[in-house]
């Protein structure tokens, strides 16, 4: 039996399935990944850019990296792993999607059952009480040469999670929780290195669940899981979907 029937049997036989990806997924959507090569990560310092500090010192330097990320993922589309995903959704009993990545290719490929734990690039947060959210997606008013205001006259913020920060707490329970309770775990296209999502896999683990990596290259999970699925995700994941 080959990896890929193994994993589809798995699949097949669990009644919870949970999937997490990471920049990976999205790579043959032509958005960057973090670290590897051509990772923004290489090219800048996520100190200077994705942190408190970093806004506090300089709010403009900081919008214009993400409107620059913005007009990135506004050209990109969902890639065949983005859509097998989907259709993951439909075709299993239970299925749940948790994500780092803040570009929104979930939704657009039809995943409904989707948790983004870093956030959503194209949803602005009020840095003040008020903590309105604005989605600047159909914004086709945005100046991207001011730095955006709240209604409330406060400073708006990208809606992400930025390093030093802690993820939302009723996201992160409810990710907890499916981690827990599923029978296969797939971790697809991420490094597996940035915490709190980094340690789900053992937690899966020790809860019983299988848990199947998929990536083009070994991470620090590889030697842990129980499938490797070896390959770019929009290769790996349609041939998965046509064994189901
Ligand atoms: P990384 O850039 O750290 O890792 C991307 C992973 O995807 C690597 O393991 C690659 O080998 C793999 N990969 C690349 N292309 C692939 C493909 N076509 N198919 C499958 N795998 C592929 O991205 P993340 O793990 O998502 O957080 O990074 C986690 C977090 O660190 C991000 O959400 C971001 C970052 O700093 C914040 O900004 C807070």
């Amino acid at each position: 039996m080959s990896d890929l029937d193994r994993a589809a049997a798995a699949l097949e036989a669990a009644d919870k399935v949970v999937a997490i990806t990471g920049a990976g997924i999205s790579a043959e959507s032509g958005v960057p990944t973090f670290r590897g090569s051509g990772g923004l990560w290489r090219r800048y310092r996520a100190e200077d850019l994705a942190t408190p500090e970093a806004f506090e010192r300089n709010p403009l330097l900081v919008w214009e990296w993400y409107w620059w990320r913005r007009t990135v993922i506004a050209d990109a589309k969902p890639n065949p792993g983005h859509l097998a995903l989907a259709s993951f959704e439909r075709r299993l009993p239970a299925f749940l999607l948790l994500t780092q990545n803040v570009d929104g290719l979930h939704a657009e490929a039809g995943s409904r059952q989707v948790i983004e734990l870093h956030g959503n690039i194209w949803r602005a947060r009020c840095t003040a009480e008020c903590d309105r959210r604005v989605d600047q997606r159909h914004d086709p008013s945005a100046d991207v040469t001011k730095l955006p205001r709240c209604s409330c006259g406060a400073l708006l913020r990208p809606d992400v999670v930025w390093f030093g920060e802690g993820l939302d707490s009723r996201a992160l329970d409810r990710a907890t929780l499916a981690v827990q309770s599923c029978a296969v775990l797939l971790v697809i296209g991420t490094s597996a290195i940035v915490y709190p999502v980094a340690a789900l896999p053992a937690m899966a683990k020790r809860h019983g669940a299988a848990v199947v990596e998929v990536n083009v290259a070994e991470t620090p999970l590889t030697s842990h899981a129980d499938i490797v699925l070896r390959g770019p995700s929009g290769v790996v994941l349609p041939e998965l979907e046509r064994r189901l």
